[in-house]
Parts: C-alpha cells; sequence; structure tokens
C-alpha cells in the first residue's frame, strides 16, 4: 500500500496517544502531527478517559477543546506528566529543530515543564545531522531585529526574517521570527548556549536532550526510539 505521509503521521501519533493515562496532565503540541494526537486525544475521552491538557499554541487550544480536552487556563504553574509533540528534524541523539509553525516557545516552555517528551515524526524528518536542509527557527524581540540577525550571523549561518503576505511573521508573544540559515549543525548543544546568549533572542528551535522517547511513521510500520 502506498502510504501518504499524513497517514504515517497519523499512524505514529495514535502510537503516542497509549501513553496516556487517566488523570494525567499532558503538554499539547502544534502542527499537523499534533493535530492527529488531539484528535485520538478525543476519542479516548469519549470513550472516558479523564485528563487535563496544557495547549502549545492557540490552534491547538482550539482543536483540543472542540475534542472535548480540559485546559489548564492557568499560566502560573503546572507539572505535565507528558508532553506530545511533533517536529521539523530529529538526528539520532534525539536532538530536534522545532518552530517551523513558529509555535516554539511555548512548545519550548512546555517540554521543559514535562516529565516525559514524546516526538511524533514522519521518517522523512530522520536526518543524520540537524540544519542542513531546514533552516533553525530563532524567535526574537522585533526591536532592533536587524542587529540581532547580524549577531547571529556572526555567529553562523544567514538570518532570513520570516514574512507572511508581505510583513513579518508575528509569533503569538508577538515576536518575529528569523530562520537562521547554518547548514550542518555539528554541536547542537553548543550552539543552543552561544545563540541564546545574543540580546534580543527570546529562543531557539533546538530541543537538546529533551525528547524521552521518538515515534516514527515509516512505510513499514511505527518504529520507536527512546533517548
Ligand atoms: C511548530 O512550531 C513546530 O515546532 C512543529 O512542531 C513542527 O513544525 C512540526 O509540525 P508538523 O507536524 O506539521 O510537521
Amino acid at each position: 500500500i502506498q502510504h501518504t505521509l499524513d497517514e504515517l503521521k497519523r499512524q505514529a501519533a495514535l502510537k503516542a496517544v497509549d501513553y496516556v493515562q487517566d488523570g494525567m496532565v499532558i503538554g499539547l503540541g502544534t502542527g499537523s502531527t499534533a493535530k492527529h494526537m488531539i484528535l485520538a486525544l478525543g476519542e479516548r475521552i469519549r470513550r472516558g478517559l479523564k485528563i487535563r491538557g496544557v495547549p502549545t499554541s492557540q490552534e491547538t487550544a482550539d482543536l483540543a477543546r472542540s475534542q472535548g480536552i480540559a485546559l489548564i487556563e492557568s499560566d502560573n504553574t503546572w507539572t505535565l506528566d507528558l508532553a506530545i509533540d511533533g517536529a521539523d528534524q530529529v538526528d539520532p541523539q534525539l536532538c530536534l529543530i522545532k518552530g517551523g509553525g513558529g509555535a516554539l516557545l511555548k512548545e519550548k516552555i512546555v517540554a521543559a515543564a514535562a516529565r516525559q517528551l514524546i516526538i511524533v515524526v514522519d521518517h522523512t524528518k530522520r536526518v543524520p545531522m540537524l540544519g542542513n536542509s531546514f533552516p533553525l527557527p530563532i524567535e526574537v524581540v522585533p526591536f532592533g531585529w536587524g542587529n540581532t540577525a547580524k549577531q547571529l550571523e556572526a555567529i553562523e549561518g544567514k538570518a532570513v526574517l520570516r514574512e507572511r503576505e508581505g510583513r513579518p511573521f508575528r509569533t503569538e508573544a508577538g515576536h518575529f521570527i528569523l530562520d537562521l540559515h547554518v547548514g550542518s549543525i555539528t554541536d547542537p548543544a553548543d550552539l543552543e548556549i552561544r545563540l541564546n546568549q545574543v540580546p534580543g533572542v527570546v529562543e531557539t528551535g533546538l530541543f537538546v536532550g529533551r525528547t524521552s522517547l521518538l515515534i516514527v511513521g515509516t512505510p513499514e510500520g511505527v518504529v520507536l526510539q527512546t533517548a
């Protein structure tokens, strides 16, 4: 059978939902893969599962509500049993590039608050080395963004302001995104630290040492890799 990528994402997302247990507080990721996960959670909720969720975007919040997932609306403190999210690229050490959809800031905060992070992808997102075929999204404060871009470029690569309909793309927090074309990222941990030191950088799309479990949808079936 010919599987579309979306179907591979769906099968992997279904597997991720197996890890959700009654009473858990779940971090809900953003994107087309996370959408399958939320729909699958909705089905389990209709069969009696009781969970609460913290959404990583407005889009996810709306979908989760439509699926009957009780959302924690407080911005204060939460402890998450589990977060489930997609990614744009995954390397063999389970380091990630995220932020293709612009939700990286909340996604990273949620990942950091979760006891476990499950990442769900289709097989095309597995790469031997991050960065080559996907620029690294960096969320920056609009004030002086061009200066921030220059300092990022002094570290590595070319920074391109993300636009939508001819205007700068705005994140939910009102920031801009610079897509940094860095080529091969040989040391993600070191690069994350160096980029975060540039004034104006709010957060980078590099997720290092955060993934507990990777679930990959492949044409041969769903494959798991633990950290
Ligand atoms: C959102 O900002 C991203 O981090 C997403 O998690 C990532 O882009 C994956 O999205 P898809 O599941 O739609 O590929």
